[in-house]
């Protein structure tokens, strides 16, 4: 939105809360924040519809470069914006993968290009993803993309020595390491969750001590380095534990050392899902049980867990219509994620919508060090906005979604939620399911 151009959002109720208020936004920023009586170029009307800080999504993989038959930074975008994002962190195991400047400036390029949400580039932790020889963290940190989050993700940062240089750099640079917590002596050939399901299944197991033993092992490294870790989409009570033993003992402000991101996937589904041998559910890490995911989200709640991250994971057909141990792990998420904390979160009551907003995008912008993203919905912010009708519910159709890819393991369920209108700086991202300028 350039010059004196103006927006207003009638009946809205920020936070979902109070009578509904309009907002007027100029020039990209909140003005007014009541009863508006000024005219404006364009009119959203809300109709009580609840007004949230737009999400940030710390963990999406939008397969460009390499892998653009499955998603590119412009319908990932799109995507995003349709998901109610402002923001979202691109995970670096592209093809090349993103472990110099070159290639996290190239990918922040192509998001400022699409300019419907801000993608974020992260910086692979090790050259090639090989987990032996550092990446150069600082040029990536100093380039135009100003790398703040570096992750392996994907794969484990599993030497612990190469760990500990990571934490250590990272400390110096200021910036964050996302641990994908997966020891891969203990997943070797893993398919799925190890435990009863899987056994009956004749699946190759997944302990989830092969996650916590690397959770416990990095918050103890981080806690006495001094340094910032963050723990990619936890999937079990045991690392649940591992985190609450680490925040209560972490010394310094608090929540400043060891954060922690769930997927909506492991907030909803168990591995009772597995039955059908549908790939669709193939994720890593796995769909653990129904009482894990019972814990997730009581830690969410509780704030033990901080964010809610998609793995947003798109993938070609032919690498998900095929068997099972050939498929490869991850689902969509981007569109369904703030519908999936509605249907776990919102409507049990574990969370309100401050709530929301604080899991989907205050605290993840702020562990990711975002200033203008997460911000109050109030006079002089951002007009960085999601508006949200919370009681529409809708059908899930992979193939109505913005992804190229279309792996979703919500298929035809009704969930409820809906994103009416995205606003980043005050240009309208998304409205009424379309995204675009
Ligand atoms: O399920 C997953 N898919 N987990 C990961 O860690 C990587 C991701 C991908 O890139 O497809
Ligand atoms: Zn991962």
């Amino acid at each position: 939105m350039t010059g004196t151009s103006q927006l207003v959002l009638r009946g809205v109720r920020p936070y979902g809360e109070g009578d509904p208020v309009d907002v007027l936004v100029r020039d990209g920023v909140i003005a007014e924040l009541g009863t508006v009586d000024t005219g404006a170029d364009t009119t959203i009307d809300g109709n009580g519809a609840v007004l949230l800080p737009g999400f940030v999504d710390l963990h999406t993989h939008l397969r460009e470069p390499g892998r653009e038959d499955t998603e590119t930074i412009e319908s990932g975008s799109r995507a995003a914006a349709l998901g109610g994002y402002t923001a979202v962190f691109a995970m670096a195991n592209t093809t090349p993968v993103a472990d110099n400047a070159l290639v996290t400036d190239h990918v922040w390029r192509r998001g400022q290009e699409a300019g419907l949400v801000d993608v974020h580039p992260v910086g692979a932790v090790t050259v090639g993803l090989d987990g032996e020889k550092l990446a150069e963290l600082g040029g990536m940190a100093a380039s135009a993309a100003g790398v703040r989050v570096f992750s392996d993700d994907g794969h484990c940062v599993a030497d612990p020595l190469i760990m500990r240089r990571a934490l250590e750099y990272a400390t110096a640079l200021d910036v964050v390491i996302a641990q994908h917590a997966e020891e891969p002596r203990l997943t070797v050939g893993a398919q799925a969750h190890e435990g009863p399901t899987a056994a009956r299944l004749g699946l190759a197991g997944w302990p989830a001590f092969a996650e916590e033993s690397i959770v416990a092992r990095d918050c103890l490294m981080a806690g006495q380095l001094g340094a910032r870790l963050h723990v990619c989409h936890v999937s079990t009570a045991g690392t649940v534990d591992v985190l609450r033993w680490a925040k209560a003992r972490d010394t310094t402000a608090p929540g400043t050392q060891v954060s922690a991101e769930v997927t909506p996937h492991h907030l909803l589904l168990d591995d009772s899902r597995l039955e059908t041998f549908d790939p669709v559910n193939k994720v890593n890490p796995p769909l653990r049980t129904a009482s894990d995911a019972e814990a997730l989200r009581a830690a969410l709640a509780e704030g033990v867990l901080d964010c809610v991250a998609t793995d947003h994971a798109p993938h070609a057909v032919q690498d998900k219509d095929c068997e099972w141990a050939a498929a490869r792990p991850g689902m969509c998420g981007l569109q369904t994620a703030l519908s999936v904390v509605v249907q776990t979160m919102v409507r049990p009551g574990l969370l309100d919508w401050r709530g929301v907003a604080r899991v989907m995008s205050e605290r993840p912008a702020e562990i990711a060090g975002l200033p203008d993203q997460g911000r109050p919905i109030a006079v002089g912010e951002p007009a960085t906005l999601t508006l949200v009708d919370p009681d529409a519910e809708w059908t899930v159709r992979g193939a109505e979604l913005a992804s190229i890819a279309h792996n979703t393991p919500y298929e035809g369920m009704v969930l409820p939620g809906r994103v009416l209108a995205t606003l980043l700086r005050g240009n309208v991202t998304a409205r009424e399911g379309r995204a675009g300028r």
